[in-house]
């Protein structure tokens, strides 16, 4: 039989312990474990938080790969004070405010050549959907409309709404939700630790995974796909870098087939791998591109697709008083993101943090690997100002390792990020040599500690 489901009157079996941490049901959290041991930020300034006991806590995350030029900068905190007082909100569909127009402009300044159009979300998860749509709409029109298939990959994170579970590949994010959307195939990871464990950098073996796009064309027909969708770097599967050639390989296999390539660049924009776009480093430019979290260093949601001309022009035809494309969000180029994003770009700008990850990539790879032969390391990558140190996990236990490392840190008064049995680091852009250094003995020290 099934069960029925609790009468509203009944009282709760999962009660915290303080009755003002009962309502807010947390996002990707242990909500039980958490709201009986709390960790509260309630301020932060450059490369630090502080917690409700008046903790200094150091960001070695960017608070979740976002605030890429640190905590509290004044151009931003500025720019949105003064948004709000002057223009709270504009409606985007069949109207605009002028700072749109130039947020824009300023964009497509820094993307790769080619990708010189930008249409703005709320989001890294919408602007996946957004690309999705774009794709599919895109092959309509020019009337190939047989292209429905979308391909993603496994190990694969592109947000958490329905396209973007199902382009994507991690298991615990799809399989509690149905069917998800049909005609999507993935592509193998590139994850290979028996040949590329411990690389520097761009791992040497694995560029010939690409051609698994390949072996679905001749599954599905070349006629049947509209796009691929990968991020440069896997970053929520425990940073998954590259391998040599491997995008490279993937860009000529979709060009030879006319499929569209997106690259879903939400953590790996703004700076984060040495160049403002992982295109631009790994040097490879994609039909379509998602962006968000640095895009206003984290202070208002936002996100974007950068689309190629030909694909706006493609749209650009019939009537000219009709609708080219049904999409949008009610807060796309929402004025606060607008102006929070054009006080990033000015930050980001004056500080050269668009391409510091390349000056201080090298001692942040020698620190990182310097855990090698740490406690439970099996592995460690990076690339940019991404690391990732992935450990043994415990029999039987995935992730609880990684987790209780991620407690110690805390304690410690360092805030890391987990995913699975892998330690992501993602510090803001401004990070300093020292800070390195206390990120990294302070994880040396916690995996000594641990179990
Ligand atoms: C590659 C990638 N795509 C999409 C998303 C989803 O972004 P959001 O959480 O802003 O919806 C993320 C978030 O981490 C991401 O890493």
């Amino acid at each position: 039989m099934s069960q029925t489901i609790a009468p509203d009157s009944a009282p709760s079996t999962t009660a915290s312990a303080d009755p003002k941490r009962d309502a807010y049901w947390m996002p990707f959290t242990a909500n039980r474990q958490f709201k009986k041991s709390p960790r509260l930020l309630t301020s932060a300034d450059g490369m630090y938080f502080t917690d409700d006991k008046g903790r200094q806590v150091l960001d070695g995350i960017a608070g979740l790969w976002c605030v890429n030029a640190g905590h509290n900068r004044p151009r931003i905190v500025e720019a949105i004070q003064k948004q709000a007082a002057e223009l709270d909100f504009a409606p985007p569909f069949q109207m605009a405010h002028p700072k749109a127009f130039e947020l824009a402009e300023r964009l497509v300044e820094l993307t790769p050549a080619g990708l010189n159009k930008a249409f703005f979300t709320n989001s890294g998860s919408e602007s996946v959907e957004t690309a999705l749509k774009m794709a599919l709409a895109y092959h309509r029109v020019r009337g190939e409309g047989s292209r429905t298939r979308l391909i993603g990959r496994e190990r694969g994170y592109h947000g958490v709404n329905f396209g973007g579970i199902s382009v994507g590949g991690m298991v615990a994010n799809r399989k509690m939700f149905g069917t998800l959307l049909s005609g999507v195939d993935h592509l193998r990871h590139t994850h290979d630790p028996a040949r590329n464990a411990y690389a520097m950098g761009q791992p040497l073996h694995g560029a010939e995974l690409a051609d698994d796009l390949e072996r679905m064309v001749a599954l599905h027909d070349a006629s049947t796909i509209a796009a691929v969708i990968v991020e440069p770097i896997a970053g929520s599967t425990g940073v998954l870098i590259p391998p040599q050639g491997y995008l490279q390989r993937l860009r000529e296999i979709c060009d030879k087939h006319g499929i569209l390539l997106i690259f879903d660049e939400v953590i790996t924009g703004f700076g984060r791998t040495g160049q403002p776009f992982g295109a631009q480093t790994f040097g490879v430019t994609p039909d379509l591109m998602t962006v968000a979290k640095g895009l206003t260093n984290g202070a208002v949601p936002m996100g974007a697709v950068f689309a190629k001309q030909s694909i706006y022009d493609t749209f650009m035809q019939g009537p000219e008083h009709l609708i080219e494309f049904f999409h949008g969000y009610t807060y796309s180029a929402h004025p606060l993101a607008c102006a929070a994003a054009l006080g990033t770009l000015d930050t980001y700008a004056e500080e050269g943090l668009l391409t510091r990850a390349a000056e201080m990539q090298t001692y942040f790879a020698e620190a990182l690997h310097s855990l090698k032969g740490a406690p439970h390391v099996i592995d460690i990558r990076n690339l940019g100002l991404v690391g990732g140190v992935e450990l043994a996990p415990l029999p039987g236990e995935p992730a609880k390792r990684a987790f209780s490392i991620f407690l110690d840190c805390w304690e410690q008064g360092v805030l890391i990020r987990t995913t699975g049995d892998t330690i992501a680091f993602s510090p803001p852009l401004i990070i300093e040599k020292h800070h390195i250094d206390r990120l990294i003995d302070t994880v040396r020290g916690a995996l000594q500690r641990a179990a």
